[in-house]
């Protein structure tokens, strides 16, 4: 076949396959142009989006607040390093992560990021050297990121552990409540009151870090009572709690933060993905008696805290506080309607509009058949869970009601096919 006779989307996956490292896994689709809740491909069709760049843009994509910070910001510089020039993008930034923060303490302080992962090992950090303990604690079905320490939390082997060993020291894993496949809140309490009497001194504990939605693990919200519970126990020993809100976080459940359905404060949050508008940017916050405690040097990095991701944080922390009412609506609507299309055996569940089905099924076979079939009919659609059998929703809050009906629509069809 001649060059001109491929489509463009053959093209550019031929060129994909020859410079691009297979160990990243790419569905079929050459995005074009995006737009709120829409994508369009190289062919010029158009996709209605319910992965949302995996949880990047919770108001949807180019949203023109966002844009035109962006825009304004190229204009003046793009980049610094906040370690060789101060600007104050970046400590606007973190004045609204203070305002916003549902940790302990009133006088709250931050540190940007350019990754989830990078965040999550940046609060490991601080609790660290917090507390001059090393141990940390983690849970069943965790996703904390690809790094050698955040690949260690997290909970799924394959694709994100194997082969990559070895793997860092100091993380002790323990249950977390997932009551459709039987294991309850108590079940998760008496697992962690276990490790601390058969793996690890808990005076060696630096911090325990939870997703109060775990993500990639399945969109399995934690029990209502489940965060206090351990907030007490962890109280007892001084160890620090790291709410890792990289993906429940910036509105995905509704309010800003997911934690806040639990009345709990904890004592650091790690929040990312839609923080920065569609540009690479991650936070951790806390008080300053703990942030504080590092020295100066000791926390930093070239790109973190890049002063358009930045600009277009400040412009998303703003838009934030009006979506809830949106989010909320939607929230109720994907629940009505997972529930009225849900298979026998399966679980609809989540927080707010962080919303997923889980099939009865242990393999991930059928999810990859109703993600592929989806997308055909014009829907992107991503899995998740332990065995990949969860499909999950990450749908802008931007989103028409005519275009959630028809994506949930597709969604129907290709479930019941
Ligand atoms: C809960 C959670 N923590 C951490 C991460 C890692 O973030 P990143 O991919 O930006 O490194 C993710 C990514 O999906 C996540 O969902």
């Amino acid at each position: 076949m001649s060059l001109q006779e491929r489509s463009a989307t053959e093209r550019v996956q031929e060129a994909r396959e020859r410079y691009v490292a297979r160990g990243i896994s790419t569905p079929p689709l050459v995005v074009e142009r995006a737009e709120g809740a829409r994508i369009w491909d190289a062919e010029g069709r158009e996709y209605i989006d319910f992965a949302g760049g995996l949880g990047c843009a919770n108001l949807g994509h180019n949203l023109p607040a966002v844009v035109d910070a962006v825009h304004a910001q190229v204009d003046r510089y793009m980049h610094q390093c906040f370690m060789v020039g101060m600007y104050e993008p970046y400590i606007e930034v973190c004045r609204r992560l203070a305002e916003l923060s549902p940790c302990r303490g009133s006088d709250q302080k931050s540190v940007l990021l350019s990754s989830g992962a990078e965040a999550i090992e940046n609060a490991v950090k601080v609790a660290r050297v917090a507390t001059g303990r090393p141990a940390v604690i983690v849970f069943d079905n965790a996703f904390h990121g690809r790094t050698l320490l955040t690949m260690t939390m997290t909970s799924k082997v394959v694709p994100y552990k194997a082969g990559f060993g070895p793997f860092a020291p100091e993380v002790y894993r323990t249950p977390a409540p997932y009551p459709f496949r039987g294991v309850s809140e108590d079940d998760a309490i008496e697992g962690l009151k276990h490790l601390f009497k058969g793996d690890v001194d808990p005076h060696s504990v630096a911090c325990a870090v939870l997703e109060p939605v775990q993500g990639e693990g399945g969109f399995i919200p934690m029990t209502p009572d489940f965060p206090r519970r351990l907030q007490e126990l962890l109280d007892h020993y001084g160890i620090l709690y790291v709410n890792d809100e990289v993906q429940s976080g910036c509105g995905r459940t509704g309010p800003v933060w997911a934690i806040e359905h639990y009345g709990v404060e904890p004592d650091l949050l790690v929040s990312g993905k839609t923080l920065g508008g569609g540009l690479p940017l991650a936070a951790v916050t806390g008080r300053a008696e703990v942030m504080d405690t590092v020295p100066p040097g000791g926390l930093g990095g070239t790109f973190g805290g890049n002063p358009l991701a930045c600009a277009a944080a400040a412009a998303i922390l703003d838009a934030l506080a009006e979506q809830r009412p949106r989010a909320e609506q939607i929230g109720a609507r994907l629940r009505e309607r997972l529930e009225a299309m849900a298979p026998a055996g399966s679980e609809v569940r989540g927080l707010g509009p962080m919303v997923a089905l889980e099939l009865p099924e242990q393999t991930g076979e059928e999810t990859a058949r109703i993600t592929a079939a989806a997308r055909e009919q014009g829907l992107m659609l991503l899995s998740c869970g332990i065995y990949g059998n969860v499909i999950r929703i990450l749908v802008p809050f931007t989103i028409g009601d005519v275009e959630l009906e028809r994506g949930l629509d597709i969604l129907e069809a290709v479930l019941r096919a």
